[in-house]
């Protein structure tokens, strides 16, 4: 039996990189998958993909910033499945700008979508989960930090303030429905360097080329290379599944060490 099996998971940027490598894994681990992301092409996609591998799956194109999109996902999953047992915040983008480039647009873009979208999740998690009966294990929120939660970065100082703002926002959440003794934990997940479209965008944006870059992360990182998105879902496995059932407000970083010094 898959170690999912039974749970509904809604997963946000699902159409890429580290979100779709998740519901992969997650689907073939027995879960109902809610693929969601900004982009159709992306969702109908994975969907493709997932089915196609006799995984259970829903597409659910949607902006993780407009709160009226995250009704129609709660309310789609439920018709569909039921209830939901997980929900990963994926979605977010980034932005390589010094500081004194910085424009309000690109502040307001970055922060919409890694803050607010962030918290919209939390909220309409909580609000679809605070009734699940006790003697059910928990249901588990995954926000998806970086080691940008950890540590400062040159050139991504709004990206860093947003990775940082997840990390501490996961720690109220997990207290505030343990206070209201909600049966939800909720944890947040700090990728390093991983090999994604988005990873890539942002070496193109700083003109460095993947062999430069190759040789940085050589020197920073422990293990001396990026992770495939595979290695990161692995981590969200962990924390949807029981077998973290003790484990809320806390971070996990899947990171090859890179905060370590
Ligand atoms: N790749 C890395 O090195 C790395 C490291 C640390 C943390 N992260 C974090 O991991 C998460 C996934 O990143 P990735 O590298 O897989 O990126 P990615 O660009 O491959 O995927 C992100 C997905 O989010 C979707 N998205 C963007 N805005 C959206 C919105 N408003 N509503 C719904 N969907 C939206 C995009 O369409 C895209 O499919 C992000 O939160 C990112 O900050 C990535």
């Amino acid at each position: 039996m898959g170690r999912l099996a039974g749970k509904t998971a809604i997963i946000t940027g699902a159409g890429s990189g580290i979100g779709f490598s998740t519901v992969a894994l997650f689907a073939n681990e027995g879960a109902n998958v809610v693929i969601c992301d900004i982009s159709e092409e992306s969702c109908e996609c994975a969907y493709k993909e997932i089915t196609t591998a006799n995984g259970s799956a829903l597409s659910q194109p949607m902006d993780v910033t407009e709160e009226g999109d995250w009704h129609d996902v709660f309310a789609r999953a439920v018709e569909k499945f039921g209830q939901v047992d997980v929900v990963m915040n994926c979605a977010g983008v980034g932005d390589q700008s010094p500081i004194e480039e910085t424009t309000v647009d690109i502040f307001d873009k970055v922060c919409d979508v890694n803050l607010k979208g962030v918290f919209l999740g939390c909220k309409h998690a909580i609000l679809h989960m605070k009734n699940r009966p006790a003697d059910l294990p928990s249901a588990s929120i995954i926000n998806v930090s970086s080691t940008a939660g950890f540590v400062g970065t040159a050139r991504s100082g709004i990206y860093t303030m947003t990775k940082g703002g997840v990390r501490l926002f996961s720690k109220s959440v997990a207290v505030e429905v343990s206070e209201f003794g909600y049966n939800i934990r909720c944890n947040s997940l700090h990728p390093g360097g991983t090999e994604t479209p988005m990873f890539d965008n942002s070496l193109a944006q700083r003109n460095v080329s993947k062999e430069a870059f190759s040789e940085i992360v050589k020197r920073r990182n422990l293990l001396g290379r990026r992770a495939k998105p595979f290695e990161i879902a692995y981590g969200a496995l962990f924390l949807a599944s029981d077998e973290s059932s003790f484990m809320t407000g806390t971070e996990l970083a899947l990171d090859g060490g890179y905060a370590a010094r």
